[in-house]
């Protein structure tokens, strides 16, 4: 069956819910929000990237001051503008131009000169973030994404996105939603046909697996994941934090490829990959 085109609809919400889709808050619904609500919208943007700073500077890097930053999926801004305060130059990256319009106005409403925003992952970033956004894409294109995020962070830099992998009863309702014809055999639910009453701009969660995602992440030179649960009405999920300490394998490369180590980096030993000798110490 055809993953659902989850880009048609955020367009659609980027039109005309921008806020609310990104928090389904009442006070944030087009017809409601004022300058207050938008405010507490922002400030709740600060507060994730806040945690987010106090994650990596205690469990990955003390002194983390990124020069360049990727926020995947920023939507209006609430994260990108955050991130601003912590890096040197910040790209939001959104698949909806209207989100990206509305995050740019945003940007100069509030004075915040050193972002931008695009539809495309820059080649290369100390921080790449993502929160609440890979869960609304299916994960067949997501983890295509994935290894372009993980490919562009510099050795040393350090990557922090979130990934929906399970639910609860709370949101079992839109699975249903979205199927017309299953087949259950007590364990697995398979969907043999997707239901035609489902409209353009209803907002779909895809759930990923975390062994895959792991797997995904050593390969591209990360190691040692740290962890912090998620959890959006109903959808568990992990955002992943977790530093580049070496890059990967090149190509064809041999056990006799040639040394070449990274420079210390804030105290920490951080390797590029060796060929015979790939321990970290
Ligand atoms: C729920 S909003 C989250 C926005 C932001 N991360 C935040 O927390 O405020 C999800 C955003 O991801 C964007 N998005 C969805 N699929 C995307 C894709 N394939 N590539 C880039 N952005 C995408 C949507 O347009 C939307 O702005």
């Amino acid at each position: 069956m055809q993953a659902r085109d989850t880009d048609a609809d955020w367009e659609l919400i980027a039109r005309v819910q921008p806020y609310f889709g990104v928090l389904a808050r009442p006070e944030f619904r087009t017809e409601s929000i004022d300058d207050a609500a938008r405010a507490r919208f922002f400030e709740s943007g600060r507060g994730d990237i806040g945690q987010a700073i106090d994650v990596i500077r205690a469990h990955l890097d003390p002194t983390f001051a990124p020069a360049a930053a990727t926020d995947f999926g920023s939507g209006a801004g609430r994260l990108t503008l955050a991130m601003a305060a912590y890096a040197g130059h910040v790209v939001g990256v959104d698949v909806a131009p209207a989100m990206r319009d509305l995050a740019a106005e945003q940007a100069a409403a509030q004075g915040v000169g050193n972002v931008e925003f695009t539809d495309a992952v820059p080649a290369r970033a100390d921080w790449v973030n993502s929160l609440i956004v890979f869960q609304h894409i299916p994960p067949a294109r997501g983890h295509l994404l994935l290894d372009e995020l993980l490919a562009s962070v510099t050795v040393g830099g350090v990557a922090s996105l979130q990934f929906g992998t399970h639910r609860d009863r709370d949101h079992l309702h839109e699975v249903f939603r979205d199927v017309a014809l299953a087949r259950f055999d007590g364990a697995t639910m398979t969907t043999l046909a997707a239901s035609e009453e489902t409209q353009l701009g209803d907002v779909s969660m895809f759930d990923y697996d975390l062994g895959r995602l792991a797997s995904q992440f050593v390969a591209h030179g990360f190691e040692n994941l740290w962890l912090e649960h998620t959890y959006h009405g109903g959808v568990h999920g992990f955002w992943i934090f977790v530093r580049r300490a070496t890059v990967p394998a090149p190509a064809g490369a041999t056990e006799d490829a040639a040394p070449a180590v990274v420079p210390a980096s804030e105290g920490s030993r951080v390797r590029r990959w060796l060929g015979r000798d790939r321990d970290r110490s």
